[in-house]
């Protein structure tokens, strides 16, 4: 039957299952929704896909006809132990903090836990960290809407694929049987509950009821459209208690989706903190990892100019050709402040900007009403030409400011990191470059700077790798992000120094 669909009646098929199961259809999944569906309607004994779209969105057979589907499409790759770097934060860092507020209890939901490996790696992490866990109560309950993956979790027999990324003796302790069938503990399996459910479905009732202490969603939402992926948030926050924990997959941020988290970072690894009206947040950043070494860097290429001083140098020229230009500009949007007093019109700050008019876009951001000042794009415009200015301290109050509006701001973090840097805080601003990167890992800058940070610290191995993903990412920076971020530099001129700095540093340029 799937060759006779036509691309309407498929589009109509991606269309429907797209809105009730919250992802986007790629190429390999699109074949196999019409062939998934085609079966089903022959199963089902219609008349073709028209009368199975029917019945896919009428009120008594939706559910299960989606669950059904959900089984064929759904991409359900995951193993015992993955990212345990993740289950070390929670249980050194998040569980202590949790424990300190509210007794011995925790609520942790696993969402989107495919076929169990993630909630019992999360029960086995608990068994081994916790040793009086038996009187704590404890309950992980585990959802996914595809009920063959279910069924399997509860089986908890797995293989040794499975546990590939498993330690030894945890094998050892939490599995019995040989060969392709490994049955997990008793002892494991009776602190995850499993349940089907559709994140993608409406169901305030449930989430609130939830009360969570711990949410792990990893490696969902990186499937899902950004209008559903914005609704399972605001689900999960839902479920979440204040000053709870949210972890996402390691390709996954919360960025430009949430206000409501602050974002730690500890263990090497990243996750959230639901905020608590007038409580600071209790998990923050701290950076197990010591500064680099210097290794066998040839002495040849260390040298002291920080990528600050060289910004500074270059924006220094254009600043002395426009200041007189700007005190006009300045006189007259002083006038259109009068005019326009609570607009925030920001492009012809960008555009002069572009044109390397700092000092202008200055003069024009300085006569925007106070109140408009406070706003983000104001901020960061600010932070931004208070840097190349090099009137660090400023930048880096305006950085703070901008982060207390938005936490999340990549561009934010990327500026504070130079500020740290110049500050002689070489640990603070390795810290901000790596969550700039984290909560966008297309951003070329932060790569730039630590691996420039890398290099003079003597780390030609971190350097290397930070400088080759810049030039990379380089190619693809969007426009406006280099006018914004990159110090004067054009995307060629800021090539030409990875590809310098490679060249010296013996990688690949
Ligand atoms: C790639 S697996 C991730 C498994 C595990 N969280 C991990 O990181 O190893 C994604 C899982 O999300 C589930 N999923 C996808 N869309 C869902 C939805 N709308 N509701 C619930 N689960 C969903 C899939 O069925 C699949 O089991």
């Amino acid at each position: 039957m799937t060759r006779h669909l036509t691309d309407s009646t498929l589009e109509r098929l991606e269309l429907v299952m797209g809105e009730q199961l919250g992802f986007a259809f790629g190429h390999e999944r699109r074949e196999q929704l019409a062939v998934s569906a085609a079966a089903r309607a022959t199963e089902l004994g219609l008349a073709g896909i028209d009368a199975y779209l029917e019945r896919l969105q009428a009120p008594e057979s939706r559910r299960d006809e989606v669950a059904r589907l959900a089984e064929t499409v759904t991409v359900t790759e995951t193993f015992f132990f993955r990212n345990p770097d993740q289950l070390a934060a929670l249980v050194e860092a998040v569980l202590p903090e949790r424990a300190r507020r509210g007794g011995q209890r925790l609520r942790i939901l696993c969402a989107g836990c495919a076929s169990g490996e993630e909630p019992y790696s999360l029960a086995i992490a608990l068994r081994e960290g916790v040793p009086d866990l038996d009187a704590w109560n404890v309950q992980i309950l585990a959802i996914d809407v595809n009920r063959a993956m279910l069924a399997k979790a509860k089986r908890a027999s797995y293989s040794p694929w499975s546990l590939r990324a498993t330690p030894e003796r945890l094998k050892q302790r939490y599995f019995k049987g040989s060969g392709t069938e490994l049955e997990l503990e008793p002892e494991v399996k009776k602190l995850v509950t499993f349940r089907a459910h559709n994140l993608a479905e409406h169901d305030p009732i449930f989430y609130r009821a939830l009360a969570c202490d711990v949410i792990l969603c990893r490696n969902v939402i990186m499937y899902f459209t950004p209008a559903a992926t914005s609704r399972v948030v605001t689900r999960l926050t839902q479920a979440l208690l204040p000053g709870g924990f949210l972890f996402l997959g390691h390709a996954e941020t919360l960025r430009g989706l949430s206000h409501d988290y602050h974002l730690c970072h500890t263990h090497e690894t990243f996750y959230y903190q639901r905020k608590e009206p007038g409580v600071p947040q209790s998990v923050r950043f701290a950076p197990s990892r010591p500064l680099p070494e210097p290794d066998e860097l040839p002495a040849a290429v260390a040298d002291t100019t920080s990528w600050f001083e060289a910004i500074q140098r270059a924006t220094h020229r254009v600043t002395e050709l426009t200041t007189s230009a700007a005190r006009r500009a300045g006189a007259s949007s002083a006038e259109g402040r009068a005019a326009t007093p609570s607009a925030v019109e920001l492009g012809p700050v960008l555009e002069l900007m572009r044109h390397e008019r700092f000092a202008e876009a200055r003069a024009l951001l300085d006569a925007l009403p106070p109140e408009s000042g406070k706003h983000s794009d104001a901020l960061l415009f600010s932070a931004v030409l208070l840097t190349n200015d090099g009137r660090l301290a400023d930048a880096e109050r305006a950085c703070e400011r901008l982060l207390e509006v938005d936490e999340l701001h990549a561009g934010a973090h990327y500026l504070k990191a130079l500020c740290r840097e110049h500050a002689g805080d070489a640990s603070g601003a390795l810290e901000h470059d790596e969550v700039a990167v984290h909560l966008d890992p297309t951003f070329a800058m932060p790569h730039l700077h630590a691996g420039l940070m890398a290099r003079r610290a003597g780390n030609a191995l971190v350097a290397r790798r930070e400088l080759g993903q810049a030039q990379a990412l380089l190619e693809r920076e969007e426009t406006a992000r280099l006018v914004l971020f990159g110090g004067g530099f054009s995307r060629e001129a800021l090539t030409a120094l990875c590809r310098t700095e490679l060249g010296k540093l013996g990688g690949h340029a």
